[in-house]
């Protein structure tokens, strides 16, 4: 058929989107924790898509009802389905999801965890991640306990090169990283070292991750840490969040 001759027309679906992430070995899969992503570059979710300028874990926008409902009716019906279709899926399977008026639309899957969703995550992780990589490589996810959490919010902030996702400069030096701070840590991204320098090398360049009581203190962690880091085009958005903040939903995700 020629291309453009056949359109097709789908349901706009009007929502709020967050993260559902699950780890596989192909026969059961296992919950991450929830989050939700900001995949606009300015605050107050303005301007062009990025591949996300922060996240944070958990997210009241999937409380325990909406995350059980996912679970079977998203995640584990599609891990069956693929077995079934002879393509078995093993590893991290990420969900994209719109909720709308409390039920799940998945917009997405992608294999792998999201990125920066996987930072604040995995600063919430209690157990041992690699016992569960390594189970979902050798089928044996079912013969482990479910993952637990730190009841602790987690949120990681994108600090970009000016002008992503667009045109940016590069090999700026960064300063600030020697800090030691036991509420943060920071995941490079577009960073190389040249002459014992680290050196900006990408538009999103780190994820300054940090944890906290509350999603509050996470969120005031997060962004004393950054104060500390500098260079010359250094750019993050100022309301990661902020969205999360307000009544508390219980949640052992
Ligand atoms: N943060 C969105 C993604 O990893 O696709």
């Amino acid at each position: 058929m020629r291309s453009g001759a056949r359109i097709i027309l789908e349901e706009r679906i009007d929502g709020v989107e967050a993260s559902y992430i699950a780890i596989s070995d192909g026969t059961v899969a296992y919950p991450m924790a929830t989050s939700q992503d900001h995949k606009r570059v300015y605050d107050g979710d303005r301007g062009p898509n990025t591949g996300g300028m922060g996240a944070y874990s958990p997210t009241g926008v999937i409380d325990d009802t909406l995350a059980q409902d996912i679970q079977k009716n998203v995640i584990e019906k599609t891990i069956s389905c693929m077995k079934k279709e002879g393509t078995t899926f093993c590893g991290f399977l990420y969900a994209g999801i719109m909720v709308k008026d409390g039920k799940p639309f998945v917009l997405e899957f992608n294999a792998r965890m999201g990125d920066p969703e996987c930072q604040p995550i995995l600063m919430r992780m209690d157990s041992d991640l690699v016992d569960y990589i390594q189970a979902s490589i050798d089928g044996t996810l079912s013969s482990l306990p479910k993952i637990s959490w730190k009841r602790q919010s987690a949120v990681c902030v994108v600090l970009a090169s000016k002008g992503y996702p667009e045109s940016y400069p590069k090999n700026e030096e960064i300063l600030g990283l020697d800090v030691q701070d036991s509420n943060s840590y920071v995941f490079h991204a577009g960073t190389k070292r040249v002459d014992g320098k680290v050196l900006t090398n990408g538009g999103r360049v780190l994820g300054v991750t940090a944890t906290g009581d509350t999603l509050q203190d996470a969120i005031s962690n997060a962004y004393v840490r950054i104060e500390k880091i500098n260079w010359p085009s250094k750019y993050c958005r100022t309301d990661i969040g902020k969205k999360g903040l307000g009544p508390s939903v219980d949640s052992d995700m």
